[in-house]
């Protein structure tokens, strides 16, 4: 293996991006669970009234650890990652940012076990999967075994086998090109790139025939040379399916819950009624999911899975749904009533809209308060939620409590930011926002921010 490489294959020598990943925060998984679970089950995680752990695995620089910790002052949050200049970044972050509830370690999927942590309600992994080891794997597996709460939750996401499938021969040039040159990572990735670019422009057959490994390589000409060497440099890189990766958690006593792509609650947007009635043909959940794959063609897929999950009504499930609140993410004066879809266009109700838009305008709202204010028919605003959750015009938010107890530790965190990046030169992107317990860029406009609860 390379000089750049750990043992099992993981690109050492180079970190990676500092990035915020919403899917990985409790508000926005209960709302994905909520909206489009496969059935009514609702993880314990999400509803105990015992103080809530956290673990991101192979959390980078730990910037959507520390933003959970910033947000809930009460829950107990952790990261790991095997990287140490990753680590010491996020520890030097939580530390000027003072987070005291997050712990960050330098360890990797193996030695993990032998720290003293606390069973987790919910353990994520962004970027990890697709790029490590079968027996690093096999690790982590254990560590979900070990640590999960029953009732506990697991996001995870990894390259879709339908989406990249096309990319595979030119991933390994990248990887094969780089270290038969003996080229440092970066120049590696770049040149390569630009090497196969050059076989498109002089002809290449392949591209003729895989239109989509040219969307890839386009994008792949344009971005952050850290992802490019972190997507693409690994000695692993496998694609998977919804079943291959539902087996291997299943030894861990896991159970596919749902997605957090939230497409997924409008395929009838997406697609044709014929295929919409072909994967309704097929009994079977995640082979379902696998089918969905070939029409929706994701490059990441973005699963929930829960340990043990206890069952619930479905009348708590729809109580749970109304009290759900949203913020919106643009100015909501701007909210819009109509939407493009593949499939064709589709409106909100006018009096859903008027209802949602004037509520939204004055802070962060949920069905049943909108309902309550409006009179409109629930339906009508469930639906419209839906929706706009959908297509990202509005976001979960945390209870109206849990806001006000976070507010003056997210102040804490974001007013520290501008310090940190004085003395470290490290830019954070993104700010905490108590209201939907994640993370906004710091480049949103002033009034968006202040809609987040950002006060600097
Ligand atoms: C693509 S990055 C994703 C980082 C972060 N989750 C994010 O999405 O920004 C993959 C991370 O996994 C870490 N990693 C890879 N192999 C590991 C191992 N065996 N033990 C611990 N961390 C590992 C790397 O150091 C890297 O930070």
């Amino acid at each position: 293996m390379p000089k750049a490489y750990s043992e099992d294959g993981y690109i050492a020598s180079h970190t990676y991006t500092t990035g915020f990943y919403k899917e990985q925060t409790p508000a926005f998984l209960h709302y994905a669970l909520l909206s489009g679970g496969l059935g009514p089950r609702l993880p314990a995680a999400f509803s105990s009234s015992e103080a809530f752990a956290s673990c991101d695995i192979g959390c980078g620089f730990g910037l959507t650890p520390i933003i959970a910790a910033a947000v809930d002052p009460t829950a107990d949050i952790w990261g790991f990652d095997f990287n140490a200049e990753h680590i010491s970044g996020a520890k030097a972050l939580a530390q000027a940012a003072n987070v005291p509830n997050v712990t960050l370690l330098d360890a990797s999927f193996e030695t993990f076990l032998d720290h003293d942590t606390p069973d987790f309600d919910l353990i994520t992994l962004h970027g990890i999967y697709s790029w490590v080891s079968d027996e690093s794997r096999q690790q982590i597996i254990k560590i979900l075994h070990k640590r999960l709460k029953p009732g506990g939750v697991v996001y995870l996401s990894y390259n879709g086998l339908t989406g990249w499938a096309s990319a595979a021969p030119m991933r390994q040039f990248f990887y094969d090109y780089t270290n038969l040159t003996d080229s440092d990572p970066f120049a590696g990735a770049s040149n390569a790139a630009a090497m196969v670019n050059g076989m498109r422009a002089a002809g290449a057959a392949f591209f003729g025939v895989n239109p989509q490994a040219g969307r890839l390589l386009d994008k792949a000409l344009q971005t952050d040379a850290r992802y490019m060497v972190h997507e693409y440099l690994n000695g692993n890189w496998s694609l998977f399916s919804l079943v291959q990766v539902a087996d291997e958690l299943a030894s861990a006593g896991l159970s596919y819950a749902g997605s957090a792509d939230l497409t997924h609650a409008f395929d009838v947007f997406h697609m044709t009624p014929e295929a919409q009635a072909m994967l309704g043909s097929i009994p079977n959940p995640l082979l379902r999911e696998s089918a969905r794959d070939f029409f929706m063609n994701p490059l990441l897929r973005k699963d929930i899975f829960v340990k043990d999950p206890p069952l619930t009504t479905s009348d708590r499930q729809t109580e749970a749904l109304m009290d759900q609140r949203f913020c919106a993410m643009k100015l909501a004066g701007q909210l819009p009533q109509h939407f493009n879809f593949p499939r064709g266009g589709v409106s909100l109700t006018a009096d859903a809209h008027a209802a949602i838009k004037t509520a939204l305008s004055k802070g962060p709202a949920s069905a049943r308060t909108i309902v309550d204010n409006s009179g409109v028919e629930l339906k009508s605003v469930l639906n419209g939620l839906k929706l706009l959750a959908n297509v990202g015009f509005v976001a979960p938010a945390l209870p109206e409590a849990m806001t006000a107890e976070g507010q003056q530790h997210t102040d804490r965190f974001n007013a520290a930011l501008a310090e940190y990046e004085k003395g470290s030169g490290e830019r954070v992107p993104f700010y905490a926002s108590p209201i939907t317990g994640g993370g906004i860029s710091r480049e949103a406009d002033a009034a968006l921010l202040k809609a987040f609860g950002v006060r600097v």
